[in-house]
C-alpha cells in the first residue's frame, strides 16, 4: 500500500472506496436518465456511474481532470467517452440535457468557474443533478489532521484542498450563475470503511496532501498518529466509520 502521493492512486480507489459509486447509485436515480439524452459525469473517476448512466439510454460523457481516473475509466468502460480536462476551464456550450456530479465538486476549489462552466454546458431548461461534501463534512477526521500537523510544526489550512460549502453558499453561486435551485440538502451520512485498516486508506487516498511536505518516517507517523486520535470517536464496534455530510443539490437552467 502506498504512504503518499501525488496523483491518484485508482487502483486503491477502486479496491477500496467502492462506497463512492455505491452511494451515488441513489443520484442516478434523481437524474432519471432517459434513453438519447445526452448527460456530462462531471468528475467520473473510474467511470461506474457514467456507465450506470449509459445503461440507461442515454449518451454520456465522462470528464475528470485525473489522467489516473480517466485513464482507469477506459481501461474499465473502451465503449464510452471518457474526456480527461479540468470542469473550471472545459468549453462545452448548451450540449447537455444534464449534468451529474457525486463526490467531486469539493475538490474544484474555483467552484465560481465550475459553476459558469457547468451553466454554460446545460441548454436552456436542462438539469444540474449533484452531490458533494457539504459544510461540517468530515469535521472529525479534519480536526485530527489539524491537531497532529500542528503538533509537528506543519500546516493544515495552507494545504488544504478541498471545500464543503453550505446549502445557502452552494445555491447562490449556481443561482449567480443562472441557474434555478430546485432542492437542496445537507445531511449526514456516516460512511463505513473497509477493514481494520479502514481509517489508514482513507487518509492515503484522500488526504495524501497533508502528509506530502513530511519526510517519509514521519508521514507514516502522523498518519498512526491521526488515526489513533480517531479510534475513540469512529471505530464502532469494530468498524471504521468516516464523518462523512452531504450537500444534493438538484437545479435547472433558466
Ligand atoms: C468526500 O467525499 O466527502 C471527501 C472525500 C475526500 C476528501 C474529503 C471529502
Amino acid at each position: 500500500m502506498p504512504t503518499s502521493k501525488s496523483a491518484w492512486d485508482a487502483e486503491l480507489y477502486e479496491a477500496k472506496h467502492g462506497f463512492v459509486w455505491k452511494f451515488g447509485e441513489g443520484l442516478v436515480e434523481l437524474l432519471n436518465p432517459k434513453p438519447g439524452e445526452r448527460i456530462l459525469d462531471l468528475g467520473c473517476g473510474p467511470g461506474q456511474l457514467t456507465r450506470q448512466i449509459a445503461e440507461r439510454g442515454a449518451i454520456v460523457t465522462g470528464l475528470d481532470s485525473s489522467a489516473e481516473m480517466i485513464g482507469q475509466a477506459r481501461q474499465n468502460y473502451p465503449d464510452l467517452d471518457f474526456v480527461l480536462a479540468d470542469a473550471a476551464t472545459m468549453r462545452f456550450d448548451q450540449e447537455f440535457d444534464a449534468v451529474f456530479s457525486n463526490a467531486a465538486l469539493h475538490w474544484m476549489l474555483d467552484a465560481a468557474a465550475v459553476a459558469a462552466a457547468i451553466s454554460r454546458a446545460l441548454r436552456p431548461g436542462a438539469r444540474l443533478i449533484a452531490e458533494m461534501g457539504g459544510r461540517g463534512n468530515i469535521s472529525q477526521i479534519e480536526r485530527a489532521i489539524a491537531k497532529v500537523l500542528r503538533e509537528n510544526g506543519y500546516s493544515f489550512e495552507n494545504v488544504r484542498r478541498t471545500f464543503f460549502p453550505s446549502v445557502a453558499e452552494y445555491s447562490a453561486l449556481l443561482e449567480q450563475n443562472g441557474l434555478e435551485v430546485r432542492f437542496a440538502s445537507l445531511f449526514d451520512r456516516p460512511t463505513d470503511l473497509d477493514g481494520e485498516q479502514g481509517m489508514r486508506n482513507w487518509l492515503v487516498q484522500f488526504a495524501w496532501y497533508y502528509f506530502e511536505n513530511m519526510p517519509p518516517g514521519l508521514r507514516l507517523e502522523a498518519q498512526d498518529a491521526v488515526v489513533n486520535e480517531l479510534r475513540p470517536k469512529l471505530y464502532i464496534d469494530g468498524l471504521w466509520q468516516a464523518d462523512y455530510r452531504r450537500l444534493r443539490i438538484s437545479a435547472v437552467k433558466g
